[in-house]
């Protein structure tokens, strides 16, 4: 039987006496069910698909809100009952998806609460605790402590599902000192992590997660990974914060969560956000049906309210440069190398030599995701030697040219011109220089560096005097000669 955290968000139900499940619960049991199974949310046609099945739909009603065949919507359907089967432990269909989706979940309440001990405070929900908030209104869990850093809150909502565990996690002090001071001393609304994808944004926002959540109510991870759209992505925040309560029913889907995050103190980590920006533009260019994200970040930036929302992102939005600044409550780090604490990751591989350590780090800029790549290639090649790898220079690794490659399809014409102009040359090269080489007018060059410097691409060697010159990372330079 799987185990899980969500499990215990069914609980309520059955401690208050209230066993029956509606449509919303079943939905959400399912969905939760296929997500521990298969590691994956369901996509947008799923939840269409599961919907409609809940509600007895026929396939060809489905299907006909769909560019998609009845056929196929059959097919997703069928691919859902596979998967629910399974964990089910008996053979699902249309006819008795509610019953069985039922019957797991008593068996499972029993299960938990027998393994919870009934008033038992998980890290997950208040199991069977004091009697669940009836108001309309946002009620603080239980918690009637002023907000303060100094007090813990033992009450904290965690949803986590989709954070993922990173251990061991090395080094980031300063980083995690200075973003722990922002969050909980200053109180900042909207913080973004930035840095090239591997560089450990994920990784240091689960470390944050993991040092903080007992000063806040309400602790939510959610990815963008599969570009929900902001309805979607509100709705979901609001079924989280509604199983305490009831939604507030005044005004749209926005002004609710704001009234949440208002009403409570939370931190909302949102990773993954440059999955909304689309390829072949510049830095922070939100993908078509996607700019409206842009009113969440403003309205957390600008409005007043208690919570924090963290933001992870390859690349800015471009409105977090207008709110962000010393002085307001909005700010933004940009993550660079692990330095020296990236020799605990080449320890944990095994590898030999570890006087020629540091030339490694530094060649690969003590980026985690790099590093683990080459260390990888060193152990299965050269048996771990660090110092054999060496001899070789830098060896293309194909895992890491796969990885950069997706990344590189991401930038826009000029953007990968600016780039194979850099190259070219064997020294780091000016805008004025850029201009010469590529013929290409101040205006264009100037908003594609920017664009490349968002993107955590350029470096800006400080050897070169006044004039500032850019240049790439070893790693970018050697992929993109090869390419
Ligand atoms: N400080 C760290 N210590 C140990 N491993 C790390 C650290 N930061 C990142 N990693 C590892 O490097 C890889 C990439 O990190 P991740 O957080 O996913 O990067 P990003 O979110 O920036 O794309 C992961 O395997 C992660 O566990
Ligand atoms: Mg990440």
């Amino acid at each position: 039987m799987l185990n899980y955290n969500i499990k215990s968000q069914y609980l309520p139900d059955i401690c208050t006496g209230d066993e029956s499940m509606e449509l919303e619960d079943f939905f959400n049991l399912a969905s939760d069910i296929v997500y521990a199974k298969t590691g994956k949310h369901l996509n947008d046609l799923q939840q269409v698909v599961l919907r409609g099945i809940l509600q007895r739909h026929k396939y060809s009603q489905i299907a006909r809100d769909f560019p998609y065949s009845e056929g196929y919507v059959r097919d997703v359907g069928a691919e859902l009952f596979r998967i629910l089967s399974e964990e089910l432990g008996e053979k699902v269909n249309k006819t008795n998806l509610r019953a069985s989706l039922e019957r797991w979940r008593v068996s499972n309440v029993l299960h938990v609460c027998k393994d919870f001990n009934i008033n038992h405070i998980s890290g997950d929900v208040n199991i069977c605790g004091d009697s669940l908030p009836s108001s309309a209104v946002p009620h603080p869990p239980s918690n009637e402590q002023t907000p303060n850093q100094d007090n813990p809150r033992p009450n904290v909502r965690l949803d986590l599902a989709d954070a993922p565990d990173v251990s061991p996690f090395y080094g980031r002090t300063e980083e995690l000192t200075t973003l722990k001071q922002w969050i909980l001393q200053e109180r900042c609304r909207l913080v973004a992590v930035l840095g090239m994808t591997g560089i450990g944004k994920t990784a240091i926002a689960v470390q944050l997660v993991k040092q903080m959540s007992d000063k806040f109510d309400y602790v939510i991870w959610r990815s963008l990974r599969n570009c929900p759209v902001l309805e979607t992505f509100l709705s979901n925040l609001l079924q989280f914060f509604s199983q305490d309560g009831e939604t507030p029913d005044r005004g749209d889907r926005l002004s609710q969560v704001m009234e949440y995050l208002r009403s409570y103190r939370c931190l909302l980590v949102v990773d993954d956000l440059q999955t909304i920006f689309s390829s072949g533009q510049l830095a922070g260019h939100y993908k078509d049906g996607y700019e409206d994200y842009r009113t969440l970040w403003e309205q957390v930036g600008e409005l007043s309210h208690n919570s924090c929302l963290l933001l992870n992102s390859w690349s800015p939005p471009r409105e977090i440069a207008s709110l962000a600044g010393e002085n307001l409550p909005a700010r933004s780090i940009r993550l660079s190398g692990l330095g020296a604490a990236a020799g605990e990751i080449l320890r944990d591989f095994g590898l030999a030599d570890s006087t020629e350590w540091e030339t490694l780090i530094n060649t690969y800029r003590g980026d985690p995701l790099w590093l683990k790549i080459i260390a990888t290639m060193i152990k299965d090649l050269f048996k771990g030697s660090v110092a054999e790898f060496c001899n070789y220079g830098m060896l293309p690794c194909v895992d890491l040219q796969d990885r950069l490659e997706q990344q590189f399809r991401r930038l826009s014409q000029l953007e990968q011109q600016v780039l194979s102009a850099i190259v070219g040359q064997a020294e780091p090269v000016s805008l004025a220089q850029l201009r010469t080489i590529l013929q290409s007018s101040l205006e264009y060059l100037g908003n594609a560096l920017l664009s490349l410097e968002r993107r955590s691409l350029l470096e800006k060697p400080e050897t070169y005097g006044k004039e500032t010159v850019f240049s790439l990372a070893p790693v970018l330079r050697e992929y993109l000669q090869n390419k």
